[in-house]
Parts: C-alpha cells; sequence; structure tokens
C-alpha cells in the first residue's frame, strides 16, 4: 500500500495547504522596506503600506486569512491604553485592508502585551505581583470592539483570563457585531516556544529576562486542566478554539477534536518555526522535510486550520498539498 506515490497518494489520510494555513503578519509604524525578524528568516516586519501589498501577494497565492499583529510600538503604559486607541496602529492598518482585500480574513489577536510596558497580558493587580483578571476581561471587551468598528473579521483572545470569551461575546452583540466570530487561543500554554515572536514584536522588556506567564497560561504539564479550559470557552460561546503551541501539544489537539465539534484552530509557534530553521542552517535536517513533517503532523493530529510562518512559503512556492 505505499509502494508507489501514486498509490500512497490515494490512501492519504490528510494533507496540508494554503486553504487551511493562516499567515501570522507583523505590522510597524511608517514607511519604508520590511525588516526581518532576526530569529525568523523569512518573517518580516512591514509598514501598513507595505502590509497591504504583502497580503495582496499572499491571497494571491490561495492563503485565505491573516493573524495581524502590531510591533515595536513606542506609546506603552502599564494599563495597556493603545489597545483602545480606535486610530491605533492595528485599527488603522485593518481598516485599509479591509478597503483594499475585503475578502481577505484578517484575524486580530485581543490580549494587551503589545501595549503594557511590562508586557503582560493584562493590567497588574495594586501590588503588582500578578495579572488582575477581572480588570483585563472588561478592557479585553472593548478592545475587542474597536477591532471590530476597524473591520476585524474574527476576533482572537490570547491572553487566558478567565471568562473573557463570554465577555467578548455579550460586547461584540450589544454592539452590533454578532456577525464576527471569537476564535478562543482556548488552550495556550506557558511556552518558552514564544520567544522569537517577543522579539519580533518588542513585548520582551529590553534585555530583561523573559517573562513568566504561568499566573495564567497553562501548565505544560497539564492535559486534563487545558481540556477543561479549552471546553469552557466552547461554553461562553466560542466557534473556534485553539491549541498553542501545537508541536508540542498534538496530544491536547487530539484529545480536544474527541470532545468539541467546534472547528480546531492549532498555532505553530515562532520557536517551532526557529527550531526548524536553525538545524537546517547548521546542515542539521533536511528543511523541506522537516516544515512538511510536522506541519502534516499538526493536521493528523486533528487541526482543521494552522496558524504558521511556513504559510507564505508554501503558498508561493505552489508546493501543496504538502505530503
Ligand atoms: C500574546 C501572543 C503571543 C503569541 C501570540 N500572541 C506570545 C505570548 O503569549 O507571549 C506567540 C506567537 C508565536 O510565538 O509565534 N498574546
Amino acid at each position: 500500500m505505499r509502494r508507489t506515490p501514486g498509490v500512497r497518494a490515494l490512501v492519504r489520510e490528510c494533507e496540508v495547504g494554503p486553504p487551511d494555513l493562516v499567515m501570522p503578519v507583523f505590522v510597524r509604524e511608517g514607511i519604508g522596506q520590511a525588516e526581518e525578524v532576526e530569529s525568523m528568516p523569512g518573517v518580516h516586519r512591514h509598514s501598513p503600506a507595505g502590509l497591504v501589498e504583502e497580503c495582496r501577494r499572499l491571497a494571491g497565492w490561495g492563503i485565505g486569512a491573516v493573524a495581524l499583529f502590531p510591533c515595536c510600538l513606542e506609546e506603552k503604559d502599564e494599563s495597556g491604553s493603545g489597545a483602545l486607541e480606535r486610530d491605533g496602529l492595528v485599527p488603522s492598518t485593518l481598516r485599509r485592508l479591509k478597503r483594499e482585500l475585503p475578502d481577505l480574513i484578517v484575524i486580530c489577536d485581543v490580549a494587551l502585551d503589545p501595549y503594557t510596558d511590562h508586557g503582560h497580558d493584562g493590567v497588574l493587580s495594586e501590588d503588582g505581583r500578578e495579572v488582575d483578571n477581572d480588570a483585563t476581561v472588561a478592557i479585553l471587551a472593548q478592545m475587542a470592539l474597536v477591532l471590530a468598528e476597524a473591520g476585524c473579521d474574527w476576533v482572537a483572545p490570547s491572553d487566558m483570563m478567565d471568562g473573557r470569551v463570554g465577555a467578548i461575546r455579550q460586547a461584540l452583540d450589544a454592539e452590533g457585531h454578532d456577525r464576527v466570530p471569537i476564535l478562543s487561543y482556548a488552550a495556550k500554554f506557558n511556552s518558552a516556544f514564544y520567544g522569537p515572536f517577543r522579539e519580533a514584536v518588542g513585548s520582551r522588556r529590553h534585555g530583561a529576562a523573559y517573562l513568566d506567564k504561568g499566573g495564567y497560561q497553562l501548565p505544560p504539564s497539564n492535559a486534563r486542566e487545558a481540556l477543561r479550559d479549552a471546553l469552557l470557552d466552547e461554553g461562553e460561546g466560542a466557534d473556534m478554539l485553539m491549541v498553542k503551541p501545537a508541536g508540542p501539544y498534538l496530544d491536547i489537539l487530539c484529545r480536544l477534536r474527541e470532545s468539541t465539534a467546534l472547528p480546531l484552530a492549532a498555532y505553530q509557534v515562532s520557536g517551532e518555526y526557529a527550531q526548524i530553521h536553525a538545524a537546517a542552517q547548521r546542515g542539521w535536517l533536511d528543511y523541506d522535510r522537516a516544515r512538511d513533517e510536522s506541519l502534516l503532523a499538526i493536521k493528523r493530529a486533528g487541526a482543521d486550520l494552522v496558524l504558521t510562518y511556513f504559510a507564505r512559503e508554501l503558498a508561493c512556492r505552489g508546493r501543496w498539498p504538502v505530503c
């Protein structure tokens, strides 16, 4: 049953191609050439104008959705107030993208980390020792509204506060945005694999140690807790659930697939991307095969859609389905 490529193609159980892929993209203020993120070869920070052109190319190659992240914002403060600015970098980029490319789905993170000077996803409690869950949820609901008003297609809370999906749903419905779905980062782990991303967006305080988000993101040791938490989001009205990172948490993806009928997303994060590049640069891995295998594994475990920094090159080369 596996002797020839033709036979293998007929019995292939899953495949990966642009229709299932979401490309994360980074936008920064200003004009001029995109700069490459050092720890993520092939990934760039674009100006708003450059991003529109980049998205036009992505859409032309068959990518249906992008996840938009702001980077290196200068105006940060303790409460992340920039997240609620209607003319901030993200809302203004969104309006531009939706005007030029109305069919491209734009997904926006709902979390405060790009906007807080301490880099946490929420506001801190009075003693500054932990994130204040309920105060954060109230702000996130407002943030989701700002994004929906600017044309965001799907809001994606990535903060891991309790109760935020329900609060966001209620706020959106109350203001007439009942058609905006919520892609919940439902099982998001406290992972070291976010390192390159924090470099890219500048949410790692200058020179400071990596932030510990263990007070709200899931502990890597706990599968039951992850499932319970993800299913709470479904109960609160999430339209899609996400597991993140993807590769190290295939068991969660697989078990969640059996516990919900909602579409499942998986985020192959920056560190998963960087490690394949780093090993391949040293000649320690076959780059194409390692990339394709990493993505197939995520699909096989049960993901319907995959957020991956490999989306661009797979779509652009027209080398798909990956198998
Ligand atoms: C933050 C956020 C993170 C990522 C997406 N949204 C990082 C974090 O939680 O610190 C990581 C994505 C990646 O590593 O590619 N809300």
